[in-house]
């Protein structure tokens, strides 16, 4: 057993659901055992700053239940400062004297790749450290807390754009977050029903895009009896053209972990579609079979994109993200009284405490594109000619992993 008596809380990089639940999770199993713990305000900013604070807040008992569990974002607060990137030759020891001024043994540190690379660094400097995982992008090994609830918020969103999309018959564009991964796209999208879904793991066709938009939204509007359609469109921000392109808006910069802010996949998206409809010589034929058309004015069916950007990961947590985020922060405080630095909590399943490497933690896991292959028979477009579904059977034997 490593000797902590004071845990500093870290929370870094973005904020998503479920994060107050793993500062609650931390707090409360470590005042099981014993232990203190406090807030390290801020991220990585704070902890490089942490000498010059006048005082840190101790979240004992009282403070702790004034945190809702089940609301997004952190009470510990964010930035996107690494570490590694702060020009200060010093930076180190000045991180050591703010940790010895507020007598803190060790740091339960929440967040993604970027993060856990930080963690992983602190440990190899003898400052005792674990990992919670945290990504709405889900784009870490093991399960990150925040992802269920982005997924659940983009699937809502999406089903809510449904009613001004058929009130306009337009085709709508959703562009979400998740980075250069498309598991929030992916599980959102099929969520909501979405008819087609771009994720970054699959390089986009724009031409089946279209054919698939147009045979799936014309029936619609056509088989309605008041001529009512729309077609909906998840969009990762990440996707990639054939050629292997990004589709972002170079104008829009880089962030503080040094990352392109990515955005415009939407936007491209629609570009792409509204080309092809205005070439399509079927297309006016359909506006005035339906009564749409209207010279000058209506030609072609309107294309809108939507990017609700932050709103993914704001607001409410899902159940999941607050058990997991429980879990998860009273599995961290165990793996750091026990002395085992520099590792990830992957799950605590019932008195079991999963963990693994957190330099193996932090390795992108893209979407397994087998998985998508079922969703295409069903119907679902995701930007590329289906390929056969080559499917197999398999006996389960012995204990049937959990799901939750
Ligand atoms: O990494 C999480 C994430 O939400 C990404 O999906 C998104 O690209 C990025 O953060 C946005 O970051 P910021 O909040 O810094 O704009």
């Amino acid at each position: 057993m490593a000797s902590i008596k004071r845990i500093g809380v870290i929370t870094s990089g973005g904020d998503c659901g479920g994060l107050n639940a793993v500062i609650k999770g931390i707090s409360r199993k470590a005042y099981s055992l014993g232990v203190e713990s406090v807030v390290i305000p801020n991220g990585y900013a704070g902890l490089y700053n942490l000498v010059d604070l006048d005082d840190v807040v101790l979240l004992n008992a009282e403070r702790v239940s004034k945190i809702e569990a089940s609301l997004a974002g952190s009470e510990a607060g964010h930035s996107r400062v690494k570490i590694t990137k702060i020009d200060d030759p010093n930076k180190y020891e000045r991180i050591k004297r703010g940790l010895d001024k507020f007598n803190i043994d060790g740091l339960v540190i929440s967040g993604g790749d970027d993060t856990g690379s930080v963690v992983v660094d602190l440990a190899s400097r003898n400052i005792p450290c674990v990992h919670v995982p945290k990504t709405m992008d889900l784009d870490l090994q093991s399960y990150s807390v925040g992802g269920d609830s982005a997924i659940n918020r983009i699937s809502v969103m999406t089903r809510d754009l449904r009613t001004t999309g058929l009130s306009h018959n337009r085709i709508l564009v959703i562009e979400v977050f998740g980075r250069y991964v498309g598991h929030t796209a992916f599980r959102g999208g099929i969520g909501a029903e979405a008819d087609c879904i771009l994720i970054p793991e699959v390089p986009v066709d724009f031409d089946v895009v279209y054919e698939h938009m147009k045979t799936t939204y014309m029936a619609r509007v056509e088989r309605s009896d008041v001529k009512a359609g729309t077609y909906i469109i998840v969009v990762s921000e990440g996707i990639k053209t054939s050629g292997g392109e990004m589709l972002y808006d170079e104008s829009a910069g880089v962030d503080a972990f040094g990352h392109k802010k990515l955005a415009g996949a939407g936007k491209y998206v629609r570009q792409q579609l509204e080309k092809r409809l205005k070439n399509d010589p079927d297309v006016e034929k359909f506006m005035k079979r339906t009564g749409m058309y209207a010279p000058g004015v209506y030609l072609i069916p309107e294309v809108r994109e939507v990017t609700p950007g932050h709103l993914v990961r704001s607001g409410q947590s899902s159940a999941f993200d607050v058990s997991f985020g429980y879990k998860a922060g009273a599995g961290a405080v165990l793996l750091l009284m026990e002395g085992k630095f520099a590792n990830t909590v992957v799950n605590v399943e019932g008195t079991k405490i999963l963990y693994q490497p957190t330099e193996e933690a932090i390795k992108r896991r893209e979407v397994d594109i087998e998985e998508i292959t079922l969703f295409e028979t069903l119907g679902t477009c995701f930007g590329r000619k289906p390929p056969k579904f080559e499917y197999e059977f398999e006996e389960m034997k012995g204990p049937i992993p959990r799901h939750v």
